[in-house]
């Protein structure tokens, strides 16, 4: 048992999956993992293992944000040995030619959290996905046809801008998509030495205001989630 996880030591897998929804992590469980068992509800952010093929896979749900992912993400670095971290999850596109329903392959992640300012002082950190994982998910992607796009996210803070003119500078330079996690996951794997990678599914456009209906959502994000499961256990 950690502060926020309740799993007993050895029930986490080392591969983990992250959805930021924790009826997500249910659902992922329910419908992939072979004789999944709920290890923890702590604040109803669940957490499962179970079996993908044969190899062990946890599920657990982060919450929305950077803290809250970190508290999680921590945990299982530091308490549990989680070696894999795989977030599933949905993004905005910032480029026209990211379109909805497509998969955005985290290579790395600005921010404007607070987060690694504080903790790098007067350096410029880069949160970097691991480039094994990238390759396996860009593979599976490529052979199921899958439209995605590999590139850098933005982490941020807000969901709500005040300043939205500061995110369009960051479309200008080329990032594809926000997102509100990436930065801190794989800022925390590189700090114990694990590798994580961030998948996402363009939800909405903030182009165009397209939004994709909850049928498209459901769909889109089982065939990320297959993606990311083949990728971790192939
Ligand atoms: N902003 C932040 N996070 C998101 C968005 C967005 O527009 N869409 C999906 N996740």
């Amino acid at each position: 048992m950690s502060t926020h996880i309740a799993a007993a030591s050895g029930e986490i897998a080392e591969t983990v999956l992250l959805p930021g929804d924790p009826l997500r992590a249910e659902w992922i469980a329910r419908t992939y993992l072979d004789d999944a068992t709920c290890y923890s509800r702590v604040r109803n952010m669940l957490g499962f293992t179970g079996r993908y093929r044969g190899v062990p896979v946890s599920v657990q749900g982060t919450g929305m944000g950077q803290p809250s992912l970190s508290i999680y993400v921590h945990e299982l670095l530091a308490e549990y040995g989680a070696r894999t971290l795989v977030r599933v999850g949905s993004c905005g596109s910032m480029q026209p030619h990211v379109g909805i329903r497509d998969v955005v392959i985290g290579l790395s992640a600005a921010t404007d959290s607070a987060e690694n300012v504080l903790r790098f002082e007067g350096f410029h950190y880069a949160p970097t996905a691991d480039f094994q994982l990238v390759r396996a998910v860009v593979e599976r992607a490529e052979a199921a046809g899958t439209r995605h796009h590999v590139g850098q996210l933005f982490s941020t803070d807000s969901f709500y801008h005040d300043r939205p003119e500061l995110r369009d500078r960051l479309r200008d330079f080329g990032v594809l998509a926000v997102e509100m996690e990436a930065a801190a996951l794989y800022t925390l794997a590189a700090k114990f030495g694990a590798r994580a990678l961030a998948v996402c599914t363009v939800s909405d456009h903030l182009i165009t205001g397209d939004e994709t209906s909850s049928d498209e959502r459901e769909r889109t994000f089982g065939d990320m989630v297959e993606l990311a499961l083949d990728a971790v256990t192939g």
